[in-house]
């Protein structure tokens, strides 16, 4: 018996492709939600007010004063762009914002706007996206220190306690954790690049945390937004405390 192959659709315009149906509703809602966060991120970044309010340091500020011994100020900018740098070449961040910005395509099933135009990644800014790997690597010490400020927020003058602030800076390096920890370079810098896990040192090892990465990435894109909604929370309620907005509630036992 003939067995025919399945054909994909073709690409069509998006009339045709999803008729009737609200498709630009979701690159819209990215741009909006990149551009906000971008712009709040500059802002955060470069305003000149550190955002601190003991115990809490937002994580646009990282490190520490004086904890690790740095000139700050030169260190901030460098500091906060490495994890943006993450998300920029972020393979979840360019699929997204390939199809919100460029549309290029904007869907899946939708054919590309600027058809014939796409040269992939091999010239500038977009070749920049190689370097992604790199980025992790610095990222991971970045979320590192994060650790540590998220640690140093259970410390009021010298007692254990809880903030909402420590909550806030607890769950938004968990966020960060696993948004790096789920992020295709490392998946492949695990084990994704070997050819025979039996032939390599540590190779049981390798399989094990591979297998482990390969069942977390699904959701590396989920991991994407709540982390960046996380990063900008944390930043503005350290902001409003130190405002005197907003008043932190706390429990030290003891006091
Ligand atoms: S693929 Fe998204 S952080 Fe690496």
């Amino acid at each position: 018996m003939a067995v025919e192959a399945a054909q994909a659709p073709a690409p069509a315009p998006a009339a045709q492709a999803s008729p009737g149906r609200a498709w630009w509703v979701e690159p819209a809602l990215t741009v909006i939600a990149y551009l906000g966060f971008v712009a709040y991120a500059t802002w955060a970044v470069f305003n000149g007010s550190k955002a601190f309010f003991a115990p809490y340091l937002s994580p646009f500020d990282s490190p520490a004063f004086g904890l690790l011994r740095f000139p700050t100020g030169y260190l901030l900018p460098v500091l906060a762009a490495i994890p943006l740098a993450l998300r920029a070449t972020c393979y979840y961040y360019r699929k997204s914002y390939y199809r919100a910005f460029f549309w290029d395509p904007p869907a899946c099933a939708i054919r590309e706007v600027r058809k014939g135009r796409y040269r992939g990644e091999r010239s500038l800014p977009f070749a920049l996206s190689n370097l992604h790997r790199y980025a992790l690597v610095l990222t991971l010490l970045v979320t590192i220190v994060l650790w540590i400020d998220a640690i140093r927020a259970f410390d009021f003058d010298g007692r254990f306690g809880i903030g909402l602030g420590t909550a806030l800076m607890l769950v938004n390096v968990v966020l960060l954790t696993l948004y790096t920890g789920t992020c295709h370079s490392l998946r492949y810098l695990a084990g994704g690049n070997l050819d025979c896990y039996s032939c390599t040192r540590a190779g049981k090892l390798r399989h094990r945390l591979s297998s482990f990465l390969d069942r977390l990435n699904p959701q590396h894109g989920a991991w994407a937004w709540y982390s960046m909604f996380s990063v900008g929370l944390t930043d503005l309620y350290i902001r409003l405390l130190q405002s005197g907005v907003l008043h932190d509630p706390r429990w030290i036992p003891g006091a």
